[in-house]
């Protein structure tokens, strides 16, 4: 993966001028793009790997998001779930930030280029490199039962989703890499193939690219039933946080505790300037787990305290969100199409 990434601190993203608002002609400036699951709404885990980038990039770049309601149904069946969670995270990301007049925000589905595009991807694909998507032998150990066709295919529709927008940097936690790097290698098979048409994109990863559970070993997700659900009730908030594993080998109140491998005072680093202060009083025993642990809780609570307000008010207004979802996929169309009517030329299709 080496080069194929960037941070927000590096030379390539910064001092870059407003984008404007999209259109079909190729812009000056860097076209990102990223899709989300439509999962309800996110975990700490989500915000600290991506949705924080999401927020920040909207100002420097000619930003567009998804949310990837296609992919969700490689493992979700029930569609009354799925409308609602789509709803939820689209709430959850303008409540974190995202302004609709600033990027375009829409759902995969109202978009369906992606659909077609995903399809002539395929055809430039081998099934092996689909085979070994780390994501995809997790997902067939998740659900036994359903490996549907989707699953395997799932990398191809998320490179669909980039290069259809022609998006050359990609914000997403670190484990999206593996997905990133075969966009990549689709590209440069699809431009082998038919000649210069996408760019290569690139992942942009923020200083946590992958934010530890609850259970302080695996990586936050829902799927896992570890997460720290940032808009939630301050009291679930609170319970998940009191219930987070620390440091395993500090186990009287006087001993020392160990910063570096406990995921409690690692998350202080995001919530506060004084994190080497609460480190400290760890690793001389001066404070227990139990006082970091509700320190940060309340710190979180706090921090997103506006956005749970918001999220409530966007909730009430289903009206609102379907109307800015339309937006959105409304300024996404001159792009999708032009980019369609070129492939589908190069391809031999027209
Ligand atoms: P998903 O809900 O899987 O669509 O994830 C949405 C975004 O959040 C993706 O860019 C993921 O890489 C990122 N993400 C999800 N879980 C984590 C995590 N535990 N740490 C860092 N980033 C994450
Ligand atoms: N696979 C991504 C995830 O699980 C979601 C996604 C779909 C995506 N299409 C994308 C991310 C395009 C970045 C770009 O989080």
């Amino acid at each position: 993966m080496a080069g194929a990434s960037a941070t927000l601190d590096s030379p390539m993203t910064t001092e870059i001028a407003p984008a404007p608002a999209p259109v079909a002609s190729p812009s000056p400036r860097p076209r990102i793009f990223s899709g989300i699951q439509p999962s309800g709404a996110p975990h700490l885990g989500n915000d600290l790997g991506a949705i924080r980038n999401y927020v920040k990039l909207q100002w420097e770049y000619e930003a567009i998001y998804c949310i990837v309601d296609f992919h969700a149904l490689t493992s979700l069946h029930d569609p009354d779930a799925l409308r609602t969670r789509t709803r939820e995270m689209a709430a959850s990301l303008i409540a974190l930030g995202l302004d609709p007049e600033r990027c375009t925000l829409f759902v995969q589905s109202h978009r369906p280029e992606a659909t077609e595009l995903g399809w002539l991807l395929m055809t430039v694909t081998p099934v092996s490199w689909l085979e070994r998507t780390p994501t995809y032998k997790e997902k067939k150990q998740q659900q036994p039962d359903d490996v549907n066709h989707g699953l395997l295919s799932y990398p191809v529709l998320q490179a669909a989703d980039i290069v259809l927008y022609k998006a050359s940097l990609v914000p997403v936690g670190k484990d999206q890499a593996a997905h990133l790097e075969l966009s990549r290698e689709i590209v440069r098979r699809f431009n082998t193939l038919y000649g210069d048409t996408f760019p290569e994109p690139q992942a942009v990863f923020t200083e946590s690219p992958i934010v530890l559970g609850t259970d302080g070993v695996r990586k936050m997700s829902k799927s896992l039933a570890n997460t720290i659900d940032i808009l939630a009730p301050p009291e679930v908030v609170t319970r998940q946080v009191m219930g987070m594993v620390t440091d395993t080998k500090r186990i009287l109140r006087t001993d020392p505790g160990r910063p570096e491998v406990c995921n409690v005072c690692q998350l202080h680093r995001f919530f506060g300037d004084d994190f080497e202060e609460i480190w400290e009083g760890e690793r001389t025993a001066r404070t227990g787990c139990v006082d970091t642990k509700r320190l940060l809780a309340e710190r979180i609570i706090r921090h997103y305290a506006e956005a749970r307000e918001r999220y409530a008010e966007l909730m009430a207004d289903p009206v609102r969100i379907g109307r800015i979802l339309d937006d959105g996929a409304e300024r996404a169309r001159p792009i999708a199409e032009a980019t369609m009517a070129e492939v589908r030329e190069k391809m031999g299709l027209r």
